[in-house]
């Protein structure tokens, strides 16, 4: 055997497997990038790893249920392979701490949304002794200064400013598993961006579960439009994004962003939930219907064009046939450029599942069908208006329908696939002529000049 093969056999291979949102794929990299420095390597699969942590999320019923019959999926792996580790962290880890343990005794670990730090030990121990162990307590500190470096040829990269949340809306569970809310400091986000684009990144997504109030106890005080400008300022990079905008603290600072700083893509994610005003307030989201509204006229008029994309809840507990009709109006009204819709359901600890008026899953599905075709039809308005238009692409990848085509995306985040181009446009800016609309897709001509 070779000294090469020797090596690689006293390596051991992680996958991380994530669940749930961009703030967990966020947290997965740096899981990752952790467990590199502690002379982990990185394994394709499950079938080539040592140990398989599942990064976890429990936002929606469906969320944890993918977890659970993912973890049926890895103990017949670990039947035929019994030293393999198997840890549970993230979001389900957090709330169920050692609950997944016992359901689950194959699980050697659960770590939690704030204990990530631990993970080198607790795998260290894992393997020399077979006891599990749980670590959910919070006392990490919020995400310490890294330099990044990418894989060659990636060109985005998300990157959160922030931790937790303390907005408490009715429905959500996220404040209970992630915590309170925490600003990364102005200086640790800059390094962090500027090693990302050293290494190749030209588009960077700011990540929080409400970035409009980032930097609150940060000292000295810093606003996210301060931020926003003081990113717009890096050198080489070209595109920055952000998710997610809570409407009652989007203030009109941010607002002018969108026309003041070259940088920032002409499109928001602003979850409404819902239209009507009644269920607002039992969601306790803190604004109305017409502040909504009045939110999106001030970014049509700073930024005529901007892509608004938006959340909606159907079925929350209470809603009424005349509820749901008031947020079938506003769709139609504000014509959103994207929906993301889910139907309600109970969230453990959350005020909502306490309330007694539960909508039956039917009318849930029902009320779910009904906005995802009035807004199907609504998107594919919207992407034919882009025929014929010239749009800058940054180019990502292939795409997904063909191998000859090259994928990207435009300012306003709408993925194009586009002829007449090749690999080594990869990670550029190029204009593309929209020949074709799908519905959630544009396709186009590289345009040569
Ligand atoms: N911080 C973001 C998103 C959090 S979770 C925000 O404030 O909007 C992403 C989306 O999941 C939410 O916007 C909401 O539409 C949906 N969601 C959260 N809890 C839910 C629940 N209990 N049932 C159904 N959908 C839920
Ligand atoms: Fe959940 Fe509301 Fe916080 Fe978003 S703002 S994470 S929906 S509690
Ligand atoms: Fe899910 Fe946690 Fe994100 S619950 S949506 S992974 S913050």
């Amino acid at each position: 055997m070779s000294d090469a093969e020797k090596t690689d056999r006293t390596e051991k291979r992680v996958f991380v497997k994530t669940f749930g949102c961009q703030m967990n794929e966020y947290d997965s990299f740096r899981i990752i990038k952790m467990l590199e420095s502690h002379g982990y390597t990185r394994a394709e699969s499950y079938k080539d790893a040592d140990c398989i942590l599942l990064n976890t999320c429990t936002v929606r019923q469906k969320a944890e249920d993918k977890v659970y019959s993912e973890l049926g999926r890895i103990k017949k792996i670990k039947r035929s392979k019994p030293d393999l580790i198997i840890g549970v962290g993230g979001c389900l880890g957090q709330q169920e701490g050692r609950n997944l343990i016992k359901k689950y005794p194959y699980i050697d670990l659960v770590f939690g949304t704030q204990s990530m730090s631990r993970l080198p030990d607790m795998l260290a121990e894992a393997a020399e002794n077979s006891a599990t162990d749980t670590r959910i307590d919070y006392n990490d500190s919020i995400y310490p200064h890294a330099d990044y470096t990418v894989a060659p040829g990636q060109t985005g990269s998300f990157i959160s400013i922030m931790q937790g949340c303390d907005n408490y809306c009715a429905y959500c569970i996220v404040p209970y598993v992630r915590g309170r809310e925490r600003s990364r400091t102005p200086e640790d986000i800059l390094t962090e961006i500027r090693s990302l684009v050293r290494s190749g990144v030209k588009e960077i997504t700011l990540l929080g579960q409400n970035v409009n109030s980032y930097g609150k106890g940060l000292e000295p005080g810093v606003s996210f439009p301060d931020l926003l400008a003081a990113i717009n300022a890096v050198r080489g990079l070209e595109r920055v994004r952000f998710v997610t905008s809570h409407p009652k603290d989007l203030s009109d600072d941010l607002i002018a962003c969108f026309g003041d700083l070259d940088k920032v893509c002409e499109h928001i994610h602003l979850p409404l939930q819902s239209g009507s005003n009644e269920i607002l307030q039992k969601m306790n989201r803190k604004y109305s219907r017409r502040d909504y509204l009045k939110k999106i006229d001030s970014l049509r008029l700073v930024k005529p064009g901007i892509s608004i994309t938006s959340d909606i809840i159907v079925g929350f507990p209470g809603e009424t046939e005349q509820d749901f009709q008031d947020t079938v109006d506003i769709i139609n009204d504000i014509r959103f450029t994207d929906l993301f819709i889910f139907h309600y359901t109970d969230r453990k600890g959350t005020k909502a599942a306490t309330h007694p008026e539960k909508i039956p899953y039917d009318v849930k599905i029902k009320r779910l069908k009904i906005l995802n075709d009035i807004q199907r039809d609504i998107s594919h308005d919207i992407n034919k208006q882009h025929i014929g238009r010239i749009e800058h692409v940054l180019f990502d990848g292939v795409s997904k329908k063909a191998s000859s085509l090259l994928a990207g995306r435009t300012r306003t985040n709408i993925v194009v696939n586009c002829k007449g181009g090749s690999a080594d446009l990869l990670g550029q800016i190029h204009p593309v002529k929209i020949t074709r609309a799908n519905i959630h897709s544009l396709s186009g001509e590289l345009v040569v000049d």
